[in-house]
């Protein structure tokens, strides 16, 4: 599904988010430029380039080989010692844990027990005491696609799977900061949480609301 719509030219033309410029805000100013992070879900390089190119040695991955075809035609040389791997996330065994992660819009696959299953490995590639930069979809986002409930959760979140179009059976969880604290018990906020209201791309209608939240891991 990804391929498709990285085809019809989804972020083609796109900026980075804000979350960009913070996370590197926030790793020079903690002396972290030159510490080794991910990009989970790199996608066409729209926030992962900028990213490269403040000299981070950051890793991507991306299950989409047509989001890192575009990547690698907006930055073609790598960073020397930064891995790019085309493949599923959740399949990442790094030699040593990450000083961060950067997750923009890509952990909300799936129902909240799967999305679980990945905020859990995303505790799991990071070091004591790292940073996860976090952008994700809230629960006050307009669905206006046609789409089914899967599930309402205890905390406020709610899940939908997409029904036709080129997202048909597309399953997509939408998060309470509540549900966040909760996946990633004892991680501390590091920062201010903002919130994003985005409009969908016409002819869809409607808004995401996005969070973003910089999270540290316990020591
Ligand atoms: C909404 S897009 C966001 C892309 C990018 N972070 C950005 O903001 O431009 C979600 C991305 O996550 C990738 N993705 C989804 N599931 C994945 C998985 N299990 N492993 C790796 N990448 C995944 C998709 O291919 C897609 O590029």
């Amino acid at each position: 599904m990804w391929d498709a719509e990285y085809r019809s030219g989804r972020y083609a033309g796109d900026g980075p988010v804000p979350m960009v410029r913070r996370a590197i805000a926030t790793l020079s100013e903690r002396g972290l430029s030159g510490a080794r992070g991910v990009y989970l879900g790199c996608g066409n390089g729209r926030n992962y380039v900028p990213l490269r190119e403040a000299g981070l040695a950051l890793d991507g991955v991306d299950v989409s080989p047509v989001a890192i075809a575009a990547l690698l035609a907006r930055a073609p040389r790598p960073r020397e010692g930064a891995s790019l791997t085309c493949g599923d996330l959740m399949g990442l065994e790094p030699d040593s844990p990450y000083a961060y992660v950067v997750a923009i819009q890509s952990l909300m696959h799936g129902t909240l027990a799967e999305a679980a299953r990945r905020f859990a490995k995303v505790d799991s590639l990071l070091a004591p005491g790292g940073l996860l930069f976090l952008r994700i979809n809230t629960a006050a986002s307009e669905v206006t696609r046609a789409h089914e409930a899967l599930e309402e959760t205890p905390l406020g979140g709610r899940t939908v799977r997409y029904l036709g179009g080129e997202r048909d059976g597309l399953v997509i969880h939408f998060f309470t900061e509540a549900e966040i604290r909760s996946l990633l018990p004892g991680y501390s906020r590091v920062g201010p949480t903002t919130t994003h209201v985005v409009p969908r791309t016409p002819p869809e209608t409607g808004q995401w609301t996005q969070l973003e939240a910089v999270l540290q891991k316990p020591a």
